[in-house]
């Protein structure tokens, strides 16, 4: 079997007394999507942080195609191909949605002319292309999650983490968003992704990883994950377990 893509070995950090990541490892198959789930404070985007060079982990390693990027900063790790979004999108509201999208594409395509054909094309792929002379601080709240994936994408990513991409969105802009992750993945992108809406982790992920106070819980098939007790418990008390039963259509 082929290397997989991340492999994440006793992942920790330590916030004072509190251990938001405690000894979390697991791995992520090139070419798959794979889910990042559990409850809101589980420590989710803390590990997100880690895995893409903006902390360095109290203890533990993050193998990326085979070799360990501890201690790279994001800007190395981009050029390596792997990129993140922000759970909080902050696009810069003075240029347009080209030029946002651009500022990643100029990774790989330093010539403004090329960087901002890459953004077309980018734009084209996320549905953005009647937006791109906007300013985007004109986006909706849809437009402007799809602009950081945009974002993220321009960099040439081999592996992409989203950060709840689709918080916020209505159910009918999840579902027009589910094709264009689908297309993404096509084009041979391995998507790690945090995401709360249990319906698009059903129809995206063949495999999902759940930690609970910043430990792993289980992992496996999203259909038979959410199903697991120590799943359904660590979300009861949070009002969640019904999102569960609703996304997973096992009531
Ligand atoms: N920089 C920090 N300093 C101190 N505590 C932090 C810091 N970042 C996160 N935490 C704490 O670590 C825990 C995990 O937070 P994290 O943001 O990783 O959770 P999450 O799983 O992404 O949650 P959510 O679903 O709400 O986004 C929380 O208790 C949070 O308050
Ligand atoms: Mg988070």
């Amino acid at each position: 079997m082929a290397e997989p893509m991340l492999q994440v070995k006793n992942l920790t950090k330590r916030f004072g007394g509190l251990t938001a990541v405690n000894d979390v490892s697991f791995t992520v198959e090139a070419g798959s999507i794979t889910g990042l789930i559990g409850p809101n404070g589980a420590g989710k985007t803390t590990a997100f942080t880690m895995i893409s060079g903006f902390t360095v982990p109290s203890a533990g390693d993050v193998l990326y195609e085979g070799k360990s990027i501890l201690g790279q900063p994001p800007e190395a790790l981009a050029r390596l191909g792997l990129a993140r979004t922000f759970q909080i999108v902050q696009p810069f509201a003075g240029l347009s949605v080209r030029e946002n999208i651009a500022v990643g594409a100029y990774l790989r395509h330093p010539a403004r002319d090329a960087a901002m054909a890459e953004a077309d094309r980018v734009a084209a792929l996320v549905g953005l292309t009647s937006e791109a002379d906007k300013s985007a601080s004109a986006l909706t709240v849809a437009g402007r999650k799809r602009l950081e994936l945009a974002r993220a994408l321009a960099t040439g990513p081999r592996l992409l983490l989203l950060d709840e991409v689709l918080a916020g969105l209505n159910p009918s802009e999840i579902r027009d968003i589910i094709p264009v992750l689908q297309k993404v993945r096509a084009a041979g992108v391995t998507i790690l992704m945090i995401e709360h809406v249990m319906q698009a982790v059903m129809s995206l992920c063949e495999r999902v990883i759940v930690i609970a106070e910043g430990k792993l819980i289980a992992e496996g098939a999203p259909e038979a994950v959410v199903r697991e007790k120590r799943v359904i418990e660590a979300y009861l008390g949070q009002g969640a377990a019904e999102r569960l039963a609703a996304g997973g259509g096992h009531g």
